[in-house]
This record gives structure tokens, C-alpha cells and sequence, in this order.
């Protein structure tokens, strides 16, 4: 997979649908007003003129450059959904004759395929023709001319409201001059689909990183889109079904995946939203995106108490995103998952292959959340080794099952002892610098670790080219003394950070320390010593 902008990673706010300007607005406002992090909003489809893709309904949005251009100011971006289905109707350039004739789905006798979706019938253009390709991504200048970096591809199976749900099989593809039916092709349309935006937008943004969600794929769709579930319910057992969907999700290549937060259909409840948010916090995509007609689940909707919970987790993700950010960047390179089962980590350890209520972050985060209502504890394995609580510092010995105690504010998360973790302070959106960097270490006695830390603008392509930042951090520990040794090895990116700050775990004297400092900038040490064994 590409490494996606860093503004993907943030928090997005999605309901289906906001369908106006001043919906949008209010909506902006009160993320605003209560200081909650925010990086993306998505348009479902009321924004357009009847359900045409490549429209906006200017009742409802008047002035859409306008809008987007005040948000960005905001550090928001907008997405807005684009199906394949494209209106029937002659007064519709998209549709109108020629390209009827050129780009759409047809039978062997060469009549267009028409099939009922939201705009009414509609024509599907044929994304196995690279000539289609180009077609279909050259429109999504309309998008990027209004500032939009971003879109979701939306019922690209394709999904038909017909019996069979989908196009008639024996529809004709033209595939570069190799015709094959539908039934031969489906499996593909939909990620040919996802490749057609993200090039198109990818030509049109210049150098900016392109962002695709997407809803069906095949083999390889990482390479162009994010995937997110589908349509979920708002019931605790969908909760508990998206931690394995996503896993297996990412141990067939596609590292960037999350579910529909808090459930799309079905009205969510407070504890529900909660606890989802909480596992939000460490999928590697994190919306909260519900139906038409269901209950508002904004994350204000159940009530103060709730709210305050849920807050503090979204702005938890913005304290991970450079840890995050790591593992993405691992993806981009190797392909590892980011949301890890954890029989990837502790292959040798046959407790861990049944284990899909629990997952790994990278290699040293372990994530236990909560999966049931009205519940306060659960049972958790950790694998050899010593796990630290992130909250607490408590240390839990490794090769057994724990109880775990958590609240409806907590999500129990577990460090692996001898980890490297980079964390920086909650902000508004990823638009905010990361003035400090907290580079925690959990040092384990008589035992060395390396990390790689990277960094780049998050934005453009540069670091294709260089224009990253990349250092070694290697610590050693004895029974009491310990050695940080840092080592820039690229430099074609300064980081924002002005303050770097060594958080060290564990009882060691601070004249015990030695700090083998290359690194530009400023750097203290803090030493969190509250660690008590169980
Ligand atoms: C589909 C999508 C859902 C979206 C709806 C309306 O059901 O999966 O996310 O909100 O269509 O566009």
C-alpha cells in the first residue's frame, strides 16, 4: 500500500447523511465549541443533484468551493461519496450519448445495461477498459477544483436493487479488447473502480497523497483504496465481529481497514458508542458513520457522561498517530498488518491462534477492549514476556491469562516490556504541529532494542523522493543502568517537533542514564517510576 496522508488517520464524522450546508456547518461548529479532534467529514449522497455523481444539489449546497476552503482553514476535509451508478437522462453530460456509447456496461448486441440504484436507473461505466479508466478519473477534477482530496467509493460491487443484487451476468466487459462477462469480472469491477479514483485523483492533486474509501475489493485493492466493513448494525455482537473481520482484512494485505463506528444501522447507545470508540482508537481507520432515520450518534448524542469518555478517546488517537503513523509506514514498505492477530507476533505460541477478541497494534501494543455490555472485566492472555499497563505502569507477567479490570472508561491496552513507543500530545486535527514528541521506553533488564523512527510531511509524495526523516534509537539496559543511543540515518525532512522527550519506565536513577544523543533538537528525560508488579 501507498502510506496514506497523514490526515486519513485522524478522526472522520460521517452520517448518512449531513444534507446541507448548514447541517455541515453546525456540525463543524459543534466539534469546534467542544474541542474535539477532527480531520475529515464525509458527504453521503444527498449532496448531489438528484443522486448524480460528479454533481452538488445547489439548494442544499450552495457553494461548496467556499465551504471546503473554510473547513480546510479548520483543518477538515470533506470526502463525498461516489457510486458507480450514473443517472439515465440525456441532460446529464455524464450520460449523454456518446459517452453512453463509449464508456458503459453493455450487452453482446451493444445495449447499455441499465440497472435500478439510488439515482433511479442507471448506466455503469466499464472500469476493465483502461480508455473508461482514464474517462471516469479525469471527472474527478470536478472534485479536486473544489479542494477535495478525498473520496469514497461506494457500491462498487457493484450493487444493483435487484433479485441477484448486482449486475446481470451476462453483461459484456470490454477488458482492453479481451471481452469477458460480468460473471467472469465481477470479482474485479469493484477494485478496478477504487484504482480509477485513486489515479484520477492522484493525476489531479499534483503531488498530495490521494485518499480512496472503498467498500468492495479483490487481492491488491491496498494498493489504491482504504476498505471499510460495510454496512454493520449497532449491536455489541457486530462490535465483537469487526476486531476478526478487520484482522483477517489485514492478513490478506489490506492494512488500512476499520469498521462503521458505534454501527451504521440501528439506533447506538451511549455504552455501545463507547466501547466502539475505544476499539476506533487503535483500527487502523476510525469513522463514526451511521443511516438515514437511525439515531444521531455524533458523539454528544448520549449525554455528557459518555460524551467526556468518548472525547478522551478520540483525542487518544491523535497521542498514538506517530506510533501509528510507524506501523503505517512498516505497511507501506513490508506489508505487515497495522491491526495485528496475534498469532502474527507469537507464531510459536499455540494459545494465540483462536484469540480474536484481542489484537496487536505494530509489534509491542497488545489491545484487550471490552465487547459486552454492562460489563467490567474480562479475561485476557498475555503472551511471554512482561506487559505493562499504558495506563497504570503495572506490570503483568506474560504466558498466562489475566483478569483484567476496566471500566466503561478504560480499554485495556498492554505494552510489551523492551518497547520503543512514540507518542505526541492530543490537537484539533492532524493540521496542528506535534510540538513534543514523547518517545516512551519500557527497558527491559539485560536486553537491547532498536527502533526506527520515521517522519515526513504526511501530505505530499516527497518522501518518494528522499524527503523524509529517519532515526535509529537503540536502547540497552542492565540491571540498572541504561543507555540511549540515538542515530539520524535520513535527514531530507526536519520534524516539527521543537522538544523531544525521553519518557523512561522503570526504576532507574536518572545518573544511571547515558544518552548517546545525535539527534538535532532539544531533548530531556522524564523518569516514570510508579511501576508495581502483579
Ligand atoms: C450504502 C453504504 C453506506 C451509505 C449508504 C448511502 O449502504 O454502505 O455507508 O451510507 O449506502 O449512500
Amino acid at each position: 500500500m501507498p502510506l496514506p496522508p497523514k490526515w486519513s488517520l485522524g478522526y472522520h464524522q460521517s452520517r448518512y447523511s449531513y444534507k446541507s450546508e448548514k447541517e455541515v456547518r453546525e456540525l463543524v461548529e459543534t466539534f469546534k465549541a467542544k474541542r474535539v479532534p477532527l480531520d475529515a467529514i464525509y458527504l453521503d449522497i444527498h449532496y448531489m443533484d438528484e443522486y448524480r455523481v460528479f454533481t452538488f444539489d445547489s439548494n442544499r449546497f450552495p457553494n461548496p468551493k467556499k465551504l471546503i476552503e473554510e473547513l480546510r482553514k479548520d483543518g477538515i476535509r470533506v470526502v463525498p461519496i461516489v457510486d458507480p451508478g450514473v443517472k439515465a437522462g440525456e441532460n446529464y453530460p455524464i450520460y449523454r450519448e456518446e459517452t453512453n456509447e463509449s464508456h458503459f456496461c453493455k450487452y453482446s448486441k451493444g445495449d447499455v445495461y441499465h440497472g435500478d440504484v439510488w439515482p433511479g436507473r442507471s448506466a455503469f461505466p466499464d472500469f476493465t477498459n483502461e480508455k473508461t479508466r482514464r474517462w471516469w478519473g479525469k471527472q474527478h477534477k470536478f472534485y479536486t477544483d473544489l479542494g477535495i482530496e478525498g473520496v469514497w467509493n461506494d457500491m462498487n460491487e457493484p450493487s444493483v436493487f435487484n433479485e441477484t443484487k448486482t449486475m446481470d451476468l451476462a453483461v459484456i466487459h470490454e477488458n482492453n479488447g479481451q471481452p469477458k462477462t460480468h460473471g467472469e469480472l465481477h470479482n474485479i469491477y469493484g477494485m478496478m473502480m477504487g484504482a480509477t479514483t485513486h489515479e484520477g485523483l492522484k493525476d489531479e492533486l499534483a503531488n498530495k497523497r490521494p485518499f480512496v474509501l472503498i467498500r468492495a475489493g479483490y487481492a491488491g485493492i491496498q494498493r489504491y483504496a482504504t476498505v471499510w466493513t460495510g454496512d454493520n448494525r449497532s449491536f455489541w455482537e457486530h462490535l465483537q465481529m469487526a476486531l476478526p473481520m478487520c484482522m483477517n482484512l489485514e492478513l490478506s494485505g489490506v492494512a488500512f481497514c476499520g469498521p462503521d463506528v458505534g454501527g451504521f444501522a440501528n439506533d447506538s447507545n451511549g455504552e455501545l458508542l463507547t466501547r466502539w470508540t475505544q476499539v476506533g482508537l487503535f483500527t487502523p481507520y476510525f469513522r463514526n458513520h451511521s443511516v438515514l432515520n437511525s439515531i444521531h450518534q455524533e458523539l454528544w448524542s448520549f449525554g455528557t457522561r459518555y460524551e467526556e469518555m468518548i472525547k478522551r478517546y478520540i483525542e487518544e488517537r491523535y497521542v498514538w498517530l506517530p506510533y501509528l503513523y510507524n506501523v503505517f509506514k512498516e505497511a507501506s514498505r513490508t506489508g505487515m498488518p497495522v491491526m495485528r492477530p496475534l498469532l502474527l507476533e507469537f507464531p510459536y505460541d499455540e494459545q494465540t491462534v483462536n484469540i480474536y477478541d484481542q489484537f496487536m497494534v505494530g509489534e509491542d501494543v497488545l489491545v484487550a477492549p471490552i465487547l459486552t455490555p454492562s460489563t467490567n472485566h474480562r479475561v485476557v492472555y498475555l503472551p511471554e514476556g512482561t506487559w505493562i499497563d499504558y495506563w497504570t505502569d503495572q506490570k503483568r507477567v506474560g504466558g498466562k491469562y489475566h483478569l483484567v479490570y476496566a471500566d466503561i472508561d478504560t480499554l485495556p491496552i498492554f505494552i510489551k516490556e523492551g518497547a520503543i513507543i512514540p507518542l505526541t500530545a492530543p490537537k484539533a486535527s492532524t493540521n496542528e504541529k506535534d510540538k513534543q514528541l514523547f518517545i516512551h521506553l519500557y527497558p527491559q533488564a539485560n536486553e537491547s532494542k532498536s527502533y526506527t523512527l520515521y517522519e515526513d510531511d504526511g501530505l505530499s509524495l516527497n518522501h518518494e523522493t528522499g524527503a523524509c526523516f529517519e532515526c535509529d534509537i537503540h536502547m540497552e539496559a542492565s540491571a540498572d543502568q541504561l543507555t540511549i543511543t540515538t542515530h539520524e540515518k535520513i535527514n531530507g525532512y526536519s520534524p516539527d517537533w521543537e522538544e523531544r522527550i525521553f519518557i523512561i519506565h522503570g526504576a532507574i536513577k536518572e545518573e544511571n542514564i547515558r544518552l548517546n544523543d545525535k539527534m538535532q533538537f532539544v531533548s530531556r528525560i522524564l523518569i516514570k517510576d510508579n511501576a508495581h508488579d502483579s
